[in-house]
C-alpha cells in the first residue's frame, strides 16, 4: 500500500482501509449477522458509491433486509467488517447511521396521513422563527421550502396541504424520497419501494430513484423484481440463503441472466420435473426456466 496513514497511531489496518475504499461511502467486507443460533447472512461483500444505484435482490428470507438493517443502524453485524467512508463503523442506533448520512424508506413510511404534506416533510424537523420563548414554526417557509424541494426532484403535487394520506403510495415513497435528500442524505435505502404499486406508480418511484442517483446520492435499491432492479442499476448484488449468489456490475450480467439467477435456474428445472411427475405433464412443453420468470408470474412481493 502506498497511501499515507492520516490518523498515524491505527497502523496498518487503518491505512489498508482508506487506501482500498476507492470512492465508496458504504462497503460491507465478508460482513455477516446470526441471531442467536440463525444465520442470517454470511460472507457478504458490498458497496455503494455516490451516483450508483446498487441494487439488492433475493427470494424471500434472503437476507436483504437483514443486509440493511445493518447499514441503516437497526442491527449489528457479527460478522466481517462495516465501513462508512473507509473507516471501521458500528452503529448502536438509525440515528447514528443519519449522522454519517445513511438514510433508510421503509414500506410502511413513518408519515402522519391527516398531517399536510408540508408538515410530513418537516416531521420532527420544523423550521421556526422568532427568538425563544416567542419562537414559533415558520410555516412559510416550511412550505416554500417542501415545494421547491419536491419540485427540484421533478414532483409536482397540486397541493401542499392536501393531507399525505390522500397521495398514492407511489407519491408518498417520492416525498420520503425528495425529504431524505433534503436532509442531507449521501446514502437512501430503499427497501422494496416498488412492492405493493402497479406498473405505474412503480415507474414514477423508479424515476426518483434515478434522480436521487442524479443529484449524487448512493441509492442500494432493494427489490424482488428483476426488471425493474435492471432499469435504475448500476451494480446487482444477489441473495441467496444469506449468501452473495451474484455480485456484477451492470456490463457483466443481462436482464435475462440476472433474472435468472433470481428464479434461481436450477431450481425451476428440479421444480419442473416435479410437476411432470406429480401431473404426468410433458416436461418437453413447459416453458423454459427464463420464460418462467416474468414478474407477472412472480410470487407477490412486500412480505417483507
Ligand atoms: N430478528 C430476527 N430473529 C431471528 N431470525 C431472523 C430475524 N430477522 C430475520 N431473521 C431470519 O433471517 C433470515 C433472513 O431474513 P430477512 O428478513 O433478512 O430476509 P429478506 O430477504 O428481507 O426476506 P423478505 O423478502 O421476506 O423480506 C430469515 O431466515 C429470517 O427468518
Ligand atoms: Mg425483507
Amino acid at each position: 500500500m502506498t497511501s499515507t496513514n492520516k490518523a498515524g497511531t491505527h497502523g496498518t489496518v487503518l491505512e489498508d482501509t482508506v487506501a482500498a475504499q476507492d470512492g465508496a461511502i458504504v462497503e460491507l467486507r465478508n460482513a455477516g449477522k446470526s441471531y442467536g443460533n440463525i444465520r442470517a447472512l454470511h460472507g457478504v461483500d458490498l458497496k455503494v458509491h455516490p451516483s450508483r444505484v446498487t441494487c439488492v435482490l433475493g427470494d424471500n428470507g434472503a437476507g436483504k433486509s437483514t443486509l440493511i438493517k445493518i447499514v441503516s443502524g437497526l442491527h449489528q453485524h457479527t460478522e466481517g467488517d462495516f465501513l462508512v467512508d473507509g473507516r471501521p463503523v458500528r452503529f448502536n442506533s438509525p440515528r447514528e447511521a443519519l449522522d454519517k448520512g445513511i438514510a433508510a424508506v421503509y414500506q410502511d413510511l413513518a408519515t402522519v396521513p391527516l398531517m399536510p404534506v408540508w408538515r410530513n416533510f418537516f416531521l420532527g424537523s420544523e423550521m421556526t422563527k422568532g427568538p425563544w420563548p416567542v419562537r414559533r414554526l415558520d410555516i412559510e417557509k416550511m412550505k416554500q421550502t417542501a415545494d421547491g424541494e419536491l419540485r427540484n426532484m421533478g414532483i409536482v403535487l397540486d397541493d401542499l396541504e392536501q393531507s399525505i394520506g390522500t397521495l398514492s403510495g407511489g407519491q408518498r415513497q417520492c416525498v420520503a424520497i425528495a425529504r431524505a435528500v433534503y436532509f442531507g442524505a449521501r446514502v437512501l435505502i430503499l427497501d422494496e419501494p416498488t412492492a405493493a404499486l402497479g406498473v405505474k406508480q412503480s415507474g414514477v418511484v423508479l424515476k426518483y430513484i434515478a434522480a436521487a442517483r442524479d443529484r449524487g446520492l448512493g441509492v442500494i435499491f432493494i427489490t424482488h423484481n428483476p426488471h425493474h432492479a435492471y432499469m435504475v442499476g448500476d451494480h446487482f448484488s444477489v441473495l441467496r440463503l444469506g449468501t452473495l449468489e451474484l455480485s456484477a456490475d451492470r456490463s457483466q450480467v443481462s436482464l435475462e441472466e440476472l433474472t435468472n439467477h433470481m428464479a434461481g435456474g436450477a431450481e425451476l428445472a428440479a421444480l419442473k420435473h416435479e410437476l411432470a411427475a406429480v401431473r404426468g405433464v410433458d416436461v418437453e412443453e413447459l416453458p423454459d426456466e427464463k420464460d418462467l420468470t416474468a414478474p407477472e408470474s412472480a410470487p407477490p412481493e412486500g412480505t417483507s
